[in-house]
């Protein structure tokens, strides 16, 4: 029976087995967690994901961390914030099932997402999480720990009010 825990601080600091990166659809980086990941994870994985030839909204690659401490980046395109009934919510659900999917086909046991979508793609918080920890719930079993990892304490709160079952890590790990 694996856990859900929600860490408070930075995604790129996680020795995880895989974390999954808020990217978008050409896949050669940008701003908030995305630029954060490669960053940290060096030149080759801009050189890699140029390989890869970009990735639709809701689907999700996989590649390896390079200079991250996590083994894996999974690289999900979260929906834009439009209103709602542009298919926002299965397209964000999608992205959390397809990166738990490529997780299982590569074995991975520990698995650590940021809030995906909640920043420059302007998805309210609040129903982001909420159903970030409801595909999360759908998956627990089949991993030994899957992480929520938020930037802020504010949105660690939010996490939490959504599982209060879930443990909480006030640090990096
Ligand atoms: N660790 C954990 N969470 C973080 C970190 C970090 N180092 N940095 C930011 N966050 P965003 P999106 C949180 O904007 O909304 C990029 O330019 C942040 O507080 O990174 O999916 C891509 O290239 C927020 O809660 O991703 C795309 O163009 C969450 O990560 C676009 O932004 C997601 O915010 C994707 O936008």
């Amino acid at each position: 029976m694996g856990q859900i825990r929600i860490v408070t601080g930075d995604i790129t600091r996680l020795k995880v087995d895989a974390i999954v990166n808020a990217a978008n659809s050409s896949l050669l980086g940008g701003g908030g967690v995305d630029g954060a990941i490669h960053q940290a994870a060096g030149p080759r994985l801009l050189e890699y994901c140029r390989s890869l030839g970009g990735c639709p909204t809701g689907e999700a690659r996989i590649t390896l961390a390079f200079d991250l401490p996590a083994q894996w980046v999974i690289h999900t395109v979260g929906p834009v914030w439009q209103g709602g009934d542009r298919g926002e919510p299965e397209l964000l659900r999608a992205c959390y099932d397809n990166s738990f999917r490529l997780a299982l086909e590569n074995r991975i046991g520990s698995i650590a997402f940021p809030a995906i979508s909640t920043g420059v793609y302007g998805y309210p918080k609040a129903l982001a999480v909420e159903l970030a920890i409801d595909v999360m719930r759908c998956h627990v079993d089949a991993f030994e720990t899957i992480i929520a990892c938020c930037f802020s304490r504010a949105d660690a709160d939010r996490y939490r009010i959504n599982c209060p079952e879930c443990l909480l890590d006030d640090g990096v790990h």
